[in-house]
């Protein structure tokens, strides 16, 4: 049993304080020699809703919980999955352009994990940034019930901070009792998805951390809820948007609302109140009324920092996609004939089809389609993404990352990332360099739509 108290609470986040101060922490990566991590996929229970303690939560290992995994660009990482659930279980590593045999897609690039058996993960991460991690099966009660990880690849020519907290924000679908209730609504799973009835951050309700008075700090957050688009913003604070999906931006600009749904991340360098004990407070305005997410606390007298000191992070290694263009895949994003039964899978289907991409929804995992497109290794595509249906999608690609191009709704950063959220009635161009042979998949990341048809897969070769 794994309880996490505020005191756990605490020393995880002076951890987190040293690794933003520079300080070497054993243990913070492994080198190709050494032994590989163990992940233990198991059942724990946990105070998420101030004195209950919820049963059946799903994590991995005893904590400090939730779990944060450190890793190293361009340093092999290697990680032992055993699985201790009732069911069969894998790890995506959300974010991490590493090898195919290493996605952790059912089916599609590896067998399941039943319960007793492990798997072995090994790669070497060629980006820094924020990414996460959670199984790709049952996703959506493997995830709803707790395991998404933050996972944090460091890169040593990274600007310094005052302090660094990883932020794993999500709701949990939990009764007054503190006791999970049913996971998704088909009438909800069919529109925006299913919403959690209690908000957290790293598992808290609104927690607060202290940092220096006057010190930048970085936030690294990650949504990893199965359901809800953020608008972020900071209330008695100012702060940059420094990376987005794990990647730099080019030019650092200030926090306004900035939307930002499933399984995306937003890396931010927030600058303390003057103040001992002044507060700012990271806010989710896309919600009514906006509510806190996390509160920083300033303490001791003034670092006198300036966020006019913040340098863009260091670029990712991501190839430049082609002005000449190899293909136009069209991506057509549309609801299907409401409830269309599905067929039952013990990896998640839930039992409907309320979603395609170009008119097919995904089959279920034990029985892929055919890839939506076969892609030439080392040729740029262009993804034309339109959005014929009335709800917001994060659409995210796993193993590449894409350069958003265009929208029919005007200017866009073109960022590189691996996630893009469409608007109704958008159209986007995203680029893609096809430069990592496999089969991956591309899903909304609403994981209600994702179970219920928003899924393919495309073929590099
Ligand atoms: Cu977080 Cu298939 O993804
Ligand atoms: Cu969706």
């Amino acid at each position: 049993m794994a309880l996490i108290t505020r005191r756990n609470l605490l020393k995880a986040s002076a951890v987190a304080g040293a690794y933003g101060a520079g300080l070497t922490v054993a243990g913070g990566y492994r080198s190709a020699f050494a032994s590989p991590m163990q992940l233990t996929a198991k059942q724990a229970s946990a105070e998420l809703m101030p004195g209950k303690t919820t049963a059946n939560i799903m994590t991995w290992n005893d904590g400090p919980l939730p779990p944060v995994l450190r890793m190293q660009k361009g340093r092999p990482f290697s990680a032992r999955l055993t699985n201790r659930l009732n069911e069969p279980t894998t790890i995506h590593w959300h974010g991490l352009r590493i090898e195919n045999r290493m996605d952790g897609v059912p089916f599609l690039t590896q067998p399941y994990v039943y319960t007793n058996d492990s798997f072995d993960y090994a790669f070497t991460p060629p980006d820094a940034g924020t990414f996460w991690y959670h199984p790709h099966c049952n996703t959506l009660t493997q995830m709803g019930q707790g395991m998404t990880g933050m996972l944090i690849v460091e890169n040593p020519d990274d600007p310094q901070f005052d302090g660094e907290f990883p932020l794993n924000v999500r709701d949990w679908r939990l009764g007054g009792d503190g006791q999970f209730i049913a996971q998704f609504k088909p009438r909800d799973a069919a529109k925006a998805g299913t919403y959690g009835t209690f908000r957290t951050a790293n598992w808290q309700p609104a927690p607060t951390y202290d940092a220096p008075a006057g010190g930048l700090v970085r936030l690294r957050i990650a949504i990893t809820d199965v359901t809800r688009i953020h608008g972020f913003g900071i209330d008695d604070g100012d702060a940059l948007v420094i990376a987005l999906d794990g990647n730099p931006v080019a030019e650092p600009f200030p926090l306004d609302r900035l939307m930002a749904g499933p399984g995306q991340r937003v890396d931010l360098a927030l600058r303390m109140p003057e103040d001992e004990g002044k507060v700012a407070t990271l806010m989710n305005y896309r919600a009514t009324p906006p509510y806190p997410i996390a509160r920083f606390r300033s303490h001791g007298a003034s670092l006198k920092r300036s966020l006019k000191d913040i340098r863009p992070l260091p670029a990712n290694p991501v190839s430049a996609p082609a002005t000449e263009v190899a293909e136009t895949i069209p991506l057509d994003l549309s609801a299907t004939a409401e409830g269309a039964p599905a067929k039952e899978s013990f990896c998640g289907s839930l039992g409907f089809n309320f979603w395609a991409i170009n008119k097919v929804p995904w089959s279920g995992d034990t029985d892929p389609t055919a890839p939506l497109a076969e892609l030439k290794l080392g040729k740029t595509y262009h993804l034309r993404l339109a959005n014929l249906t009335p709800h917001i999608h994060p659409i995210h690609l796993h193993g590449m990352s894409f350069k958003v191009m265009e929208s029919s709704l005007g200017p866009v950063r073109q960022i590189f990332t691996d996630t893009y959220l469409i608007q109704p009635d958008e159209v986007a161009t995203l680029a893609l360099v096809a430069d990592n042979p496999g089969d991956w998949v591309i899903h909304c990341h609403i994981i209600e739509h994702q179970k219920s048809g928003m899924t393919a897969f495309f073929r590099v070769t």
